[in-house]
């Protein structure tokens, strides 16, 4: 399947998290644990050479927690200070306050060495849509009313709040867009409600997640559905326009699914719009388990 991101607002939404980026010291870069990559954009490395840099793994609550650590150790070996988290929990925010006095300390200490003033410590929350930027930021500053939403552009006049004695945050975060490169992460933003529905092929895209979730975590919708998740003959249908790769086996889940949950058009038939709404809704909100949709890449010599 194809899938467009939000059009325009990017070169915008670009150019205010460059201008942003020059006020602060150390850039909290929020990504989604169950996609680390795909919600990245790659242009952030280049953005914010020379800052300090910490990676939440947010979401981690909806995350594999063995491949969540995978993504830990990556990112500490690549350099960049990680924490996985539930942006909802007091403790989450308790980590990143200290892991971002340390990431400080040390900016803070090659500063003194320089002779160089080190009373403000001012830092940002960045990230691609719907990933948790908001809630941290209305986490870190304790009120309600940080909520700025994802228009470009509201950087400009931007407040900074106090956070302990360790740092000032900007109230307002950067917004980034994610690297289309692969149709992977396009896949994968749109299992995570990164992407609006509307612009999605909704029974492709839950037809693409079974398929995924027979081989990877196999068992998950057997134990949720009460369906066999075995592989039969294929079966000639006429009533879904498939990619011709799709797995036969993925499509038997998919009625299987839906006879279970009895959900029938009104004139008979299955309803497949309503069966992948229900298995998306339960995929997104955790419903199927704590579910990782990739893991870091290995190295060659390992
Ligand atoms: P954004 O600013 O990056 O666009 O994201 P925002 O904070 O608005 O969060 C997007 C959605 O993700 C919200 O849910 C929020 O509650 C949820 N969320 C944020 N962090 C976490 C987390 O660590 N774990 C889980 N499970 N969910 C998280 P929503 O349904 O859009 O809004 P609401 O119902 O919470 O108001």
């Amino acid at each position: 399947m194809k899938y467009q991101w939000y059009p325009g607002h990017m070169a915008k939404a670009r150019r205010m998290m460059e201008e942003s980026i020059r006020l602060v010291d150390v850039v909290i870069e929020i990504v989604d644990a169950r996609c680390p990559a795909s919600s990245r954009n790659p242009d952030i490395d280049r953005m914010a050479a020379g800052k300090g840099r910490i990676i939440i793994l947010n979401k981690a609550d909806l995350a594999d927690p063995d491949v969540t650590d995978l993504w830990s150790a990556y990112f500490r070996v690549n350099g960049i200070a990680c924490m996985s988290a539930d942006a909802r929990r007091r403790i989450s925010v308790r980590n990143l306050t200290q892991m971002t006095a340390k990431v400080c300390e040390e900016r803070n200490a090659r500063r003194r060495a320089k002779g160089m003033n080190t009373d403000h410590v001012r830092a940002m929350i960045a990230g691609i849509p719907n990933v948790g930027k908001s809630t941290w930021i209305n986490s870190l500053s304790g009120r309600a009313s940080a909520k700025t939403g994802n228009k470009p552009g509201v950087t400009r006049g931007g407040q900074w709040i106090a956070v302990g004695t360790s740092f000032e945050l900007l109230d307002t975060p950067g917004i980034l867009w994610p690297g289309m490169d692969r149709e992977q992460t396009g896949r994968n933003l749109a299992l995570t409600g990164s992407m609006r529905d509307e612009a999605i092929n909704i029974e492709e895209l839950a037809l693409e997640l079974i398929s995924f979730l027979l081989d990877a975590y196999p068992g998950v919708l057997a134990a949720r559905y009460g369906i066999d998740e075995s592989g039969q003959e294929e079966e000639t249908r006429d009533d879904m326009i498939l990619r011709p790769d799709t797995s036969p086996n993925a499509i038997r889940c998919m009625d299987d699914i839906s006879a279970r949950r009895a959900f029938m058009k009104k004139g008979g038939g299955i309803d497949y719009d309503r069966t992948a709404r229900a298995l998306l809704d339960d995929f997104r909100s955790g419903r199927l388990g704590r579910i990782s949709l990739e893991k870091p890449p290995v190295k060659e010599n390992q």
